[in-house]
Formats: structure tokens, C-alpha cells, sequence
């Protein structure tokens, strides 16, 4: 039986919704019910009626899958799929700053794990970013982890002093101006569109800014034919499929090794084992359940 065949029969068996994230390997994408972003994937998830939930994406996605939905089976094929950028958040320095800094705002990136959050006002994803701290009435701020996009957030909210921390992206962090401009040279009329957790110098080579979700939105609504792509390269698998008049570039092919550790034969047996479940302490998952509704709430950006 073919991965798809036997994915829908597990499906329907076990009663599963199968989501993945837009940096999943294509051949899982094509398999899911929904393919998104951070925000869209959260959302998806708490809108759906299903008892179980395979989720296939990097740990702090499926935990926060877990905080808003405790209800339901939330099942991750890899759980050594982690975001390295979540681990850069010393608890002991943010609660230090949070003492030293009583009418700061902390504001999380849903990039981080859940003992962060429950340190935090408010999380956001890169699509609703600037207006989660927009949304806010304290005029002092802390992001984090991520420097760069908290760096983009700074360009666009003016009126408010933001600390940020000095976590990022290897992925995102790496995709450099030498890059683009060589791939500008072979393109020269295409649009350059990035992930707000590229460098600061490389956001000012773009013409736009997004999530990933953003990205495809983006490439989907323009009248350029060529695009020069800032983020991981499994984008291109959407972008091709619902573009397929439309030439994508990435230059450096960025590639997040932990998206990757989840495999067709890793959803397989998740589907089919329902395991392993993602457990979280309840009181964890009760304080963490505030910075994320809240976000909800503000709904999507971009
Ligand atoms: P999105 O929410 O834009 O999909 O980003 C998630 C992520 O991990 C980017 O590296
Ligand atoms: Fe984390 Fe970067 Fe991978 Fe996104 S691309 S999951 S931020 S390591």
C-alpha cells in the first residue's frame, strides 16, 4: 500500500487529524489534513473535532497543541524533533530581568517551551509578532528568544523600548547577503521574500516579510514570476505545487535537520500505535495556557 493509501486508512481507523508544519518533507505535507504555519497549525488543531492529533512538526508546536487542547491526544512521530532556538532561554535570567524589570511586558516567540511560557504575558508566532506587541499597553518589552525577529519587530514598533535576548535561528541565521545577492545576479527581477527570523541586513534586501504561511500568501497574490526565498528550503515543496508557473530560489538551501527527523515511517507508526503521546504536567499546562489564549486572541498578522 502507498504511504498515502495506507495514511488515510489509519485516519479513518483511529480516528486522527494529521497536521504538519510547512517545512515537513513534502511526500508527509501531501498526506496531512492541513499544512501551515505556527499560528494556522495551533488554530487548526483547536478548531477540529478528533480524538487524536499526529502532529508532525518540532516539540514546542505539539506542546502548544497539548496547552490548548488538553482534551485531546496530541501524538508527536519524533519527539527529538526539537527547535534549538527553545532551548536558548536561561529560566533563572528571565525571571532575574522579570525582578529587575517589574513593568516590562515579557513577550514569547511560540519558539520557546513551556516553562518560558508560563513565564510570559503574551506568546506570538511570526505571523502575528508585531501585533501581539502592538496589542500591548506597557511601553518597556522583552522578546525573546529570537534577536532577529525580535530586531524586525523594533523596526516597526517605534513607540515602545524593547529588550531583546540574544537567541536565534541557525537555520534562518545563516542565510546571508553574499547569498541572495548572488542569486539577485541570475534573477535580477525577482522578489525577494524572507522569514522574519533572517538577519536584519538581509530583511532590508527584501520586499517582503512573513511567516511562512505569509510567504506563500505572498508568492500566490503577486505578478513577479521569480522569487528569491528566505526561509527552509521544504517551502519550495508548496510553493512549487500552488505556483507552477512560478520560478523559487534559495539561495544557501537552508535546511532545519530537526523538521526533518520526522519521517514517513515515523508518521506510519505513530498512526498506528497512537504513541508517543505528549505529556505535560497539568499545572504547566494551566499557566501556560494564558500567554498562549491571549495570543489567539489577537489573532493572525501575516
Ligand atoms: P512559522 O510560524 O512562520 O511557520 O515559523 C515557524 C518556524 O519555526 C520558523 O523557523
Ligand atoms: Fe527552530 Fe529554526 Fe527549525 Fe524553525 S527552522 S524549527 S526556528 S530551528
Amino acid at each position: 500500500m502507498s504511504f498515502i493509501d495506507e495514511v488515510e486508512k489509519l485516519k479513518k481507523e483511529n480516528d486522527i487529524l494529521l497536521v504538519a508544519h510547512n517545512y515537513q518533507l513534502g511526500v508527509i505535507q501531501d498526506a496531512a489534513d492541513y499544512t501551515g504555519d505556527s499560528f494556522g497549525l495551533a488554530r487548526k488543531v483547536t478548531e477540529k473535532k478528533a480524538e487524536n492529533v499526529v502532529f508532525c512538526g518540532v516539540d514546542f508546536m505539539a506542546e502548544s497543541a497539548v496547552v490548548l487542547n488538553p482534551d485531546k491526544n496530541i501524538i508527536h512521530p519524533e519527539p527529538k524533533a526539537q527547535c534549538p532556538m527553545a532551548a536558548m532561554v536561561d529560566i533563572d535570567r528571565l525571571r532575574q530581568y522579570k525582578k529587575d524589570n517589574p513593568d516590562a511586558a515579557v513577550v514569547s516567540y511560540v519558539n520557546t517551551n513551556v516553562e518560558t511560557k508560563v513565564e510570559s504575558d503574551i506568546c506570538c508566532t511570526s505571523s502575528n509578532a508585531v501585533k501581539v506587541v502592538e496589542s500591548l499597553e506597557q511601553d518597556k518589552i522583552l522578546f525573546l528568544p529570537d534577536k532577529n525577529l525580535g530586531s524586525y519587530i523594533k523596526r516597526l514598533v517605534k513607540d515602545k523600548t524593547i529588550d531583546l535576548w540574544e537567541g536565534y535561528c541557525g537555520t534562518h541565521d545563516k542565510i546571508s547577503v553574499k547569498d541572495i545577492e548572488v542569486s539577485l545576479k541570475e534573477y535580477p527581477q525577482a522578489e525577494v521574500i524572507v522569514h522574519p527570523e533572517c538577519q536584519p541586513e538581509v530583511i532590508d534586501l527584501a520586499d517582503f516579510v512573513g511567516s511562512t504561511t505569509g510567504i506563500l500568501k505572498r508568492a500566490g497574490e503577486s505578478s513577479s514570476k521569480e522569487f528569491i526565498v528566505g526561509t527552509e528550503v521544504e517551502m519550495g515543496h508548496r510553493l512549487r505545487k500552488e505556483n507552477p508557473d512560478k520560478t523559487f530560489a534559495f539561495p544557501g538551501d537552508p535546511l532545519c535537520q530537526n523538521m526533518k527527523r520526522i519521517t514517513p515511517e515515523k508518521v506510519i507508526r505513530a498512526m498506528e500505535t497512537l504513541e508517543p503521546v505528549v505529556v505535560i504536567e497539568e499545572d504547566l499546562i494551566k499557566r501556560a495556557k494564558k500567554p498562549l489564549e491571549r495570543m489567539m486572541e489577537v489573532g493572525r498578522g501575516n
